[in-house]
């Protein structure tokens, strides 16, 4: 699985999204200079809430991220299962895990928060191409169905978790505007996700009924 967000596509996927009045072989730099910060207000995709302001902002801020993909993406689940305990006896390998700190050192844990964190990075950093990025959450919230007693609500849960441990690894640059580019981008990435779980598939599930913790 790729780590980091891959420059080159992402620039090539930003030329292919020029689609204005741009003069050939004018370059990306030259064309982003000419932005105004009335047009960095303008939202990139109606399903996406972000703004191109909110993208420049996710994509300064989320290098730090990925720098530290291992450490947010545990973190993440530590906090999950501090509110949402019955979720961590989806993971066979750490049923029986009670502290924080058994959890911390789980390879499955650490081997599930990897997958997580290279989902959200591949979305993050492909915000350019919303078909793809949906298409890909959506796969992945399908994949989901097969843990029995998974809900698509489960993936909601994330947000919280999900902003207060970028909180901690971004720090002090942890601004209430960059939390919000934020939260509206998870938004998007857990709304597919739960999509993806509980739509477009052989068994269709009735999400409201379904109880997290049912039994054999
Ligand atoms: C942002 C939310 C999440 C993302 C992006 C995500 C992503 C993934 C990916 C990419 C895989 C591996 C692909 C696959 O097996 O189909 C996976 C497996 C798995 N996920 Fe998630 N997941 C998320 C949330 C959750 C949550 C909340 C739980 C349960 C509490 C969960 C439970 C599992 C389990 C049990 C596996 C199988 C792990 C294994 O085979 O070792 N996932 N997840």
């Amino acid at each position: 699985m790729g780590m980091g967000c891959s420059v080159s596509a992402t620039q090539l996927t930003l030329m292919s999204a020029t689609h204005d009045d741009v003069p050939a072989g004018t370059t990306i730099t030259q064309k982003r200079s000419r932005e105004s910060t009335e047009s960095g207000k303008r939202i990139i995709d109606e399903r996406l809430k972000i703004s191109e302001n909110d993208r420049r902002l996710i994509a300064r801020t989320w290098k730090g991220i990925s720098r530290n993909m291992e450490q947010t993406g545990i973190d993440m689940f530590l906090k999950l299962f501090q509110n949402n305990f019955n979720l961590k006896n989806l993971f066979s390998e750490f049923r029986g895990l009670e502290t924080a700190e058994a959890m911390r050192q789980s390879q499955a844990l650490e081997n599930h928060a990897m997958m997580v964190m290279c989902t959200l990075d591949d979305a993050i950093c492909s915000l350019d191409d919303v078909d793809y990025v949906q298409e890909q959450l959506r796969n992945v919230g399908k994949s989901h169905r097969r843990f029995h007693g998974y809900v698509a609500d489960n993936f909601l849960k994330i947000e919280e978790p999900f902003l207060e441990s970028i909180k901690e690894t971004i720090g002090a640059k942890f601004t209430p505007e960059l939390e919000d580019s934020y939260r509206k981008t998870i938004n998007f990435v857990l709304g597919n996700l739960a999509h993806g779980f509980s739509s477009g598939g052989e068994k269709e599930r009735d999400i409201s009924e379904t109880s997290e913790t049912a039994v054999d």
